[in-house]
């Protein structure tokens, strides 16, 4: 999946220092532009991420028709055009690298009046779908892909959709906000059960825009035929971006760095919790309600790290924040173990496999396992390391440069720009040694 020209080069030295805040978060700025379009009324959205999986979305309900202002320094005007209002696309819709958008958007649209076709780059039309559509298929909507599930999607529109009580197989949080943005066209009641907690931003920001959401335990359900009524997003800063600098800041000796204004919605902090518990010096403060999402300042300090056998009940809740975590293992002492993580075999790359190479180039001994990886931490060695157009990976090898022992070069890295634009930017300003290479 190597393709891109930007290259990161990391020296080693460094220390993270200072406050900052990070770009807004993806998943919340995603849903914003989904309810915005939908709600009847003007949505005004603050802090929205400008990253190209985001304006993949804004891109996508443009050409459903929805006037959408903006995004200019994080503020988005949506003029929603009712529950109904979506109209027919002119051409095939291209969501890039976003599976967020693909999973998402295949629940909304299968519950449209017109045909619609998602596609999306060389790493989207890899991952699964069947995941969405399969259940959506129960409910009555109507797919073509290819013959292993994969996009292209082409979403046949005037279908029918009956509620269903849907048990999801896999904690995803994708698959479930699908199935209730389905539901709410839906005849009847939509429910989903999860077998673990995942992100529940779709029942919070639905609930914001006056739409009634019944969460109890790990079920939740929603009625069809209700509408949405415009309301103000206040973004906070997405804790998945904040976790690079707090793993950097971990292991960086004299480190002392606070990131202002991060969501702690508690479906998200599993990356605090696990680093937490090899030791980390973490604080939270100030915390405040911001629209029905938790957020504070996280105050990050150097300690030294030591390995664990990570709670399987937290990786659902720090499902992307584990390539940076096992740059953290790579510097703990002794050994970490992760299971229960196939889902990671699946993100914009197999994170489990594209870590444990890269950290073994580097010196580290890491075993892939079918689902995790075992982590001896060590001493990071330099070397050469892809991040296979994987953003996260990226990020995460870059920050493993503050304390390599000579300089680490990240190959293929433009795929930062899907959720973190200005990522090297804002590293180099607390402290990390990164240029930007583009060869
Ligand atoms: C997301 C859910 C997660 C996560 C992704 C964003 C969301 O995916 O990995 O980056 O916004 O709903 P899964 O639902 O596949 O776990």
């Amino acid at each position: 999946m190597s393709g891109s020209t930007i290259k990161y080069h990391v020296t080693p030295g460094g220390k993270l220092t200072g406050q900052i805040r990070v770009t807004g978060d993806k998943s919340i700025s995603h849903r914003s532009i989904m309810l915005g379009s939908l709600a009847d009324g003007t949505t005004i959205v603050e802090g929205f991420l400008e990253g190209e999986d985001n304006l993949a979305t804004l891109n996508a309900f443009r050409m459903l028709g929805v006037d959408i202002k903006g995004p200019d320094n994080g503020r988005v005007e949506i003029h929603g055009v009712g529950i109904d209002g979506l109209q027919a696309p002119a051409d095939v819709i291209d969501l890039g690298n976003s599976g967020t958008s693909m999973r998402l958007l295949t629940g909304l649209f299968s519950a449209q009046s017109f045909d619609t076709t998602l596609t999306g780059d060389k790493s989207l039309v890899t991952r699964p779908m069947r995941r969405v559509t399969e259940p959506l298929t129960k409910m009555g909507a109507s797919f073509t892909t290819s013959e292993s599930g994969t996009p292209p999607i082409q979403i046949q529109g005037k279908q029918r959709l009956c509620g269903i009580d849907y048990d999801m197989p896999v904690a995803s949080a994708q698959v479930k906000s699908s199935l209730l943005l389905a539901g709410l066209y839906a005849d009847g009641q939509t429910c989903v059960t999860e077998p673990a907690p995942t992100r529940d931003h779709t029942e919070r920001m639905l609930k914001g825009f006056g739409y009634q959401v019944q969460v109890s335990g790990n079920k939740v359900c929603l009625l069809g035929g209700g509408r949405l009524k415009a309301t103000n997003i206040d973004v906070p800063g997405d804790i998945s971006s904040a976790t690079f600098f707090i793993v950097g800041a971990c292991i960086a000796k004299d480190s002392d760095l606070t990131i202002k204004h991060v969501g702690i919605n508690p479906t998200r902090v599993g990356v605090i919790n696990i680093l937490r518990l090899m030791g980390a010096d973490i604080t939270i403060d100030n915390e405040i309600d911001v629209g029905g999402e938790p957020v504070a300042d996280i105050h990050v300090k150097y300690a030294k790290l030591h390995g664990i056998n990570i709670p399987e009940d937290q990786v659902p809740l720090a499902i992307d924040e584990f390539p940076a975590i096992f740059v953290a293992a790579a510097y703990a002492d002794g050994k970490t173990v992760l299971t229960g993580a196939k889902e990671l075999r699946v993100k914009e790359s197999d994170r489990i496999q594209a870590m444990a190479d890269g950290l073994t180039i580097l010196g580290i001994t890491a075993e892939a396992t079918e689902d995790g990886i075992i982590i001896e931490g060590g001493s990071i060695g330099s070397g050469t390391v892809d991040s296979h157009g994987d953003h996260r990976i990226a990020m995460s090898f870059a920050m493993a440069g503050l304390c390599a022992d000579n300089e680490i070069e990240i190959l293929d890295c433009e795929n930062v720009n899907t959720s973190f634009p200005g990522f090297a930017e804002l590293s180099n300003q607390v402290g990390l040694n990164l240029t930007v290479k583009d060869t």
